[in-house]
Parts: structure tokens; C-alpha cells; sequence
């Protein structure tokens, strides 16, 4: 193990949403933690934050007064970034922009030792481009937490085409000391969760944006049927679809602009507008005092068939057909390779015929013939 010693201080830059959920994170496990941002005030205010959070954490008896006494004496706010010398580990949550995080980490190189980590807790930016900067880019390492940062247990560690192996792997342990599940990835656009994750948003907005479904419809299938905490749109509005919004733009430009990644203009409306989410007290939904949230559109139900026709092997659906038989519906079999059936019909694929003539076939994303 090469987790940093929990005597190590640990500073955090940028100290709004991101920035005091890690610095909980690291003040929780036992480090001592200074707090900064440029706006004056705003590390005191979060530090008062931090210490409101804890009071919480001893209510639920997740921690013991004398822990949150501790705690709170190991949290300093700086005046300035030279408050951040003998860190041994810089997290920043500054805004998402290049050249304002390699400003920050140039600087900071000049107040912290050369064995200190930096650290940056970027969604899309390249952590090479960011370590780029720097005299010992080796040092620079991703440390990608996801909000809120004290209850979610991921943490992308992202190796810059720079990056040291000792450093990823010290950011690495230290982050599995705080009790996070570390993963490492390579320094591609998006890393995996935000790659992944875009067509998962990209996929709802065009549904809705075809006028296939509503937000609330889309969100109660993805929520109801696809496992989901929550669909994309509420999501969204709870990240912030300015956020979401740049976060996605960021991934479709590094990826050369991959259509798949192809930014939404029914995003781009609601940030224009201002309508950001819970955050502006309006985005895909309304939440504004009083407001009524929208229900999704269900079809009435409607009485079972008495039978379906299953043609041909279904393939993975065929489980669909043991719980149409355990609703008591007959499931009536059709062999498309008996004799008499035309060869082309045979080709034709293979379904569910509903009485009504409605057929209900395995797709790979393109409609059936
Ligand atoms: N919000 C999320 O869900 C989320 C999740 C994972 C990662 N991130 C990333 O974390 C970072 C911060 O996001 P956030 O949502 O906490 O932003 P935020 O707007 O809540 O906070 C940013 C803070 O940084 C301060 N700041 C800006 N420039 C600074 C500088 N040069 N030096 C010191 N302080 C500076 C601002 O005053 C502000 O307090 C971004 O890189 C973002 O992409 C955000």
C-alpha cells in the first residue's frame, strides 16, 4: 500500500459542490485538510458547510461527537495558495475549464514540494492536457470523484499519458484508505463512467426530441423497466444541464464528433433559457414552490389475449414466453421450418403475433423487416 499517511495534510481547491464533498471524504478519514478558493469568503463558508454536514453525520450516529470535534480542528481555510505548502496531496474542484486548472496547477507547483500529488477532479478535460502544464507532469494523476462525493463509493483514478505509476498508484491506495472503490482508467474522453453514460442520455433526449415520449414518460420507463435510480431527465436536472450540457460537448469534441455523442439542441434551448435544473428551480421539470410534477403517460389496461402466436425461435425473448404462459395465456407455436412454409417466409424473422396482428420481434436497433 501506498496510501499517503493520514498525518499527510490534504488541501482542496475550489470548494463548491465537488470540492467540499472531497474534502469531507479525506477530513472524515483522518487527514488534516486546508480548503481554498479564489472567491474570498467561500473556503470559510465551506469549511462552516463541511462542519454542518458532520453535526448531521453525529445526529445519525455515523460519528462520534468527539470524532466531529477532531475533525473540524483538522479543517483550515487559506487565505492564498501559499497556505497550501507541505501538502502532500492537492485536490482541485475548480471550474471545468483548461486553461483555469492548468493556471492553478502551475502555480501551485511553485508552493508545494516536489513529492506532492496533484490531482485533478476534472469529468472531461484531458488529465494530460492538464499535467501538460506542469515542470513534473509525472505527478498529475485524475481523481475523479461523482456527486455527492461523501456517499458515492467510485472513484475513476485516470492515468495522463505522463502520469508516474507511483503516483497513480498512491492516489490509487489513498483513495481505496478513504473507503472509496478506486478504478483506474486510461486518460480517454469521458473516462468510462462519462463515456458510458452519454448515450444514455443522448438516447432519451432524441426520444424526445422525435416526440416519441414526454420527460416524464421516458424517465418512468428508464426508472420502472430499465432498473434505473432515476431516467435521464431528472438526472439531468439534478446535475445541472449546464453541466451535463459541457460535459457532453467536451466528450463529442475530443471524439473527433462522434454522431453518437452529438450534443442536444432541446438541451441547448433549456441552458439558453436559464432553466438548469433543480439548482435554477426549473429544467426538464418544474420545481419551483407549489409547481406539480407531470405523471407519465400509461396506456389504460386492457384485457389479456387469449393467445399469442410465437413464430420461429425467439432466441433470448423466448423467456417472454414462459411468463406469457404463467398469465394463462396459450401460446400457440409456429414452426417456420415445417413443411409448406416458403423459404422466404421462413427468412422473414422470427416473433410474437398478438391477436390483433401487432408483432412483437427481437431487435438489434433497427426495425425488423
Ligand atoms: N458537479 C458534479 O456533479 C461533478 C461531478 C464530478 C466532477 N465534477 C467536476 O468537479 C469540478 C468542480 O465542479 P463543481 O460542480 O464542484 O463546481 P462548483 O461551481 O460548485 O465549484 C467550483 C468552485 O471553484 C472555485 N474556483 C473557480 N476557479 C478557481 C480557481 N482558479 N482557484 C480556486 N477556486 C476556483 C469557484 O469559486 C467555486 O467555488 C469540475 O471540474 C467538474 O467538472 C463535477
Amino acid at each position: 500500500m501506498t496510501a499517503l499517511d493520514l498525518s499527510s495534510p490534504v488541501a482542496v481547491v475550489g470548494t463548491g459542490t465537488m470540492g467540499q464533498g472531497i474534502a469531507q471524504v479525506a477530513l472524515v478519514a483522518g487527514h488534516p485538510v486546508r480548503l481554498y478558493d479564489t472567491v474570498p469568503g467561500r473556503a470559510r463558508e465551506a469549511a462552516d458547510a463541511i462542519g454542518a454536514r458532520l453535526d448531521r453525520l453525529v445526529e445519525k450516529e455515523r460519528l462520534t461527537g468527539a470524532g466531529r470535534d477532531a475533525a473540524r480542528a483538522r479543517l483550515t481555510p487559506a487565505e492564498s495558495l501559499d497556505g497550501l505548502a507541505g501538502c502532500a496531496l492537492v485536490v482541485e474542484a475548480v471550474v471545468e475549464r483548461l486553461d483555469a486548472k492548468q493556471e492553478l496547477f502551475r502555480a501551485l507547483e511553485d508552493v508545494v514540494g516536489d513529492d506532492c500529488l496533484l490531482a485533478t477532479n476534472t469529468s472531461s478535460l484531458s488529465v494530460t492536457a492538464i499535467g501538460g502544464a506542469l515542470r513534473r507532469p509525472g505527478r498529475c494523476v485524475g481523481l475523479h470523484f461523482f456527486n455527492p462525493a461523501p456517499l458515492l463509493p467510485l472513484v475513476e483514478v485516470v492515468s495522463g499519458f505522463a502520469t508516474d505509476p507511483a503516483s497513480a498508484a498512491r492516489a490509487h491506495d489513498t483513495a481505496r484508505a478513504w473507503g472509496k472503490t478506486p478504478v483506474g482508467c486510461a486518460d480517454t474522453p469521458g473516462f468510462v463512467v462519462n463515456r458510458v453514460a452519454r448515450p444514455f442520455y443522448a438516447e432519451a433526449l432524441a426520444v424526445h426530441e422525435d416526440r416519441g415520449a414526454d420527460p416524464a414518460t421516458i424517465d418512468a420507463v428508464l426508472r420502472e423497466s430499465g432498473g434505473f435510480r432515476m431516467g435521464a431527465f431528472e438526472l439531468t436536472d439534478l446535475i445541472g444541464q449546464d453541466v451535463n450540457e459541457s460535459v457532453t460537448h467536451s466528450v463529442w469534441q475530443a471524439l473527433f464528433q462522434d454522431v453518437r455523442f452529438t450534443p442536444s439542441l432541446a438541451q441547448r434551448r433549456l441552458v439558453e433559457s436559464g432553466r438548469l435544473g433543480r439548482k435554477s428551480g426549473r429544467g426538464w421539470y418544474d420545481y419551483r414552490e407549489g409547481a406539480e410534477r407531470p405523471g407519465p403517460h400509461t396506456a389504460e389496461p386492457a384485457d389479456p389475449p387469449a393467445y399469442v402466436v410465437a413464430r420461429g425461435d425467439l432466441g433470448p425473448a423466448g423467456e417472454l414466453l414462459a411468463l406469457i404462459r404463467e398469465a394463462g395465456i396459450e401460446v400457440r407455436a409456429e414452426d417456420v421450418r415445417a413443411e409448406g412454409v416458403r423459404t422466404e417466409d421462413a427468412d422473414r424473422g422470427t416473433w410474437l403475433v398478438l391477436p390483433g396482428g401487432g408483432r412483437l420481434a427481437l431487435a438489434d436497433g433497427r426495425a425488423p423487416a
